[in-house]
């Protein structure tokens, strides 16, 4: 009998696209993947701290999963991402049961960590910063569910330093993936039948700034597209500092670059953004959006916002509500600030009481939903071009290139394919559609 895996992810889009690396990893070395824990041979928590404490959740599943020990001597349990990274071996003290663990600088080294792990040592690999030999986890595949749309990450690490956020120390610098592998990697991704790529990086904006001879993110776009079989290119996340003229011209430029963009503002006052060394103000950020709407008429814009930031004021948060009227986002990704430790943010004064969080919250999720309703209403009767992803109870689903859900009658054999459907029924969620013509 083969082995078996069983990863649990938390976290963000780049915890999951590590994830899919993973799997691919341990495929190329024999193991085949679970979705029950209690048969696996190896338990894979893949964490995440950008916004919750996870200590103690991650501490509860290890308390679980070490039960497979006692059925399975030779089972192992393995902790990787942000947790790992800041906790190391205090972890290990505290759960015994960890036997693999390493950070997001050394994903490659994984299979030599099980080795040493079956061998019966502890095998904690937690490094500061990247090794020389980082770029050799693109020679493993990535393994995904979705067979039509593909992460592909193109840049990892931060080198914003925004006052609340843990990424740039969990993550480290940025470094970009060089041109060569990404273009690869896309290649072999379309001869696998994928349609739809989606760039993916902490900061994708600033792609290729760090290379000898700095280039644009807009060059990465143009060739992106020039491989026969990229249908559509989507990217997130960028930083509107980095968002530069050339690149909203590629966007528009491109066919294949989807008409939507995720652009996080996080606060609409001067002040607040100020105390979060954003390095940009609100006219400066609805300047950008201007810009965007000018170049690509029907860009859907969608959007990170923290509420209660510590000294934000009912006049801030104002400001913030302001920028979602003026914007109208499509989508809105909201959260509470919480306090992470070693960051800045987490040392100011003036802390905001969680009631407060809670009421500006709610405000900001009525105003939203109000500008969704307006919004989904202009798709009613619209003809949208979808790419199939999937069959859900006997309907098939897909997104607009807004990335918007359509749901949709129609047999199996339109998986994967570009489509033209007419909106019948739109909600702020979900829209209805009738295919009326099969694209490509
Ligand atoms: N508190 C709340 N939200 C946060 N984010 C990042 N750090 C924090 C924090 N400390 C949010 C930001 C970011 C998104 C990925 O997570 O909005 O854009
Ligand atoms: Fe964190 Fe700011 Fe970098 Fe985003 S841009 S990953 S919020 S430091």
């Amino acid at each position: 009998m083969g082995k078996k895996f069983f990863i649990k992810t938390f976290g963000c889009q780049m915890n999951f696209n590590d994830s899919e690396r993973i799997r691919g990893m341990l495929r190329g070395i024999g193991y085949e993947p679970t979705d029950n824990w209690e048969e696996a041979d190896l338990i894979l928590l893949n964490t995440c701290t950008i916004r919750e404490k996870p200590d103690q959740k991650v501490l509860s599943h290890i308390g679980e999963y070490k039960k497979l020990k006692e059925k399975n001597p030779n089972a192992l349990i393995a902790v990787s991402g942000c947790l790992a990274q800041r906790t190391g071996w205090e972890l290990v003290q505290k759960a015994p049961a960890i036997d693999i663990m390493f950070s997001s600088f050394n994903m490659h080294q994984l299979p030599e960590l099980i080795n040493q792990a079956q061998a019966g040592y502890k095998a904690i690999a937690i490094l500061d910063s990247p090794p020389e030999d980082e770029d050799k986890v693109w020679e493993f595949p990535t393994e995904r569910d979705n067979p039509y749309c593909a992460y592909v990450t193109i840049i990892k690490g931060c080198d914003k330093n925004c006052t609340y956020c843990v990424v740039p120390r969990t993550r480290g610098k940025e470094r970009s993936r060089s041109l060569e592998s990404i273009l690869e990697e896309v290649r072999r991704l379309v001869d696998d039948g994928v349609r739809e790529i989606h760039l993916l990086g902490q900061n994708v904006t600033a792609w290729g700034k760090d290379f000898d001879k700095p280039v644009s993110f807009s060059h990465l776009l143009y060739e992106v597209s020039k491989i026969e079989g990229v249908e559509r290119i989507r990217f997130t996340t960028g930083h509107p500092t980095d968002l530069t003229d050339d690149t909203i011209e590629a966007m528009a430029d491109i066919p294949q670059v989807c008409n939507a963009l995720h652009l996080p503002f996080q606060a609409g006052s001067n002040r607040v953004l100020e105390l979060m060394d954003r390095k940009y103000t609100k006219e400066f950020y609805l300047e950008r959006v201007a810009k965007l709407k000018e170049n690509v008429p029907d860009i859907a814009m969608s959007t990170d916002i923290i509420v209660g930031f510590p000294t934000e004021s009912d006049e801030d948060f104002e400001h913030t509500l302001d920028v979602v009227r003026q914007v109208e986002f499509e989508q809105i990704f909201s959260f509470k600030f919480s306090p992470r430790p070693g960051t800045p943010a987490e040392s100011m004064e003036g802390h905001v009481p969680d009631e407060v969080k809670t009421q500006r919250m709610s405000r900001l999720l009525s105003l939203q939903k109000s500008i969704m309703g307006k919004l989904s209403s202009r798709y009613e009767g619209s003809v949208q071009e979808v790419l199939v992803e999937d069959e859900k109870d006997g309907k098939l689903v897909g997104r607009t290139t807004t990335n918007k859900w359509v749901t949709l009658e129609g047999g199996k054999e339109l998986l994967g394919k570009l489509v033209a459907v007419e909106i019948t029924k739109a909600s702020p969620f979900n829209l209805l559609g009738e295919v009326r013509e099969v694209l490509r």
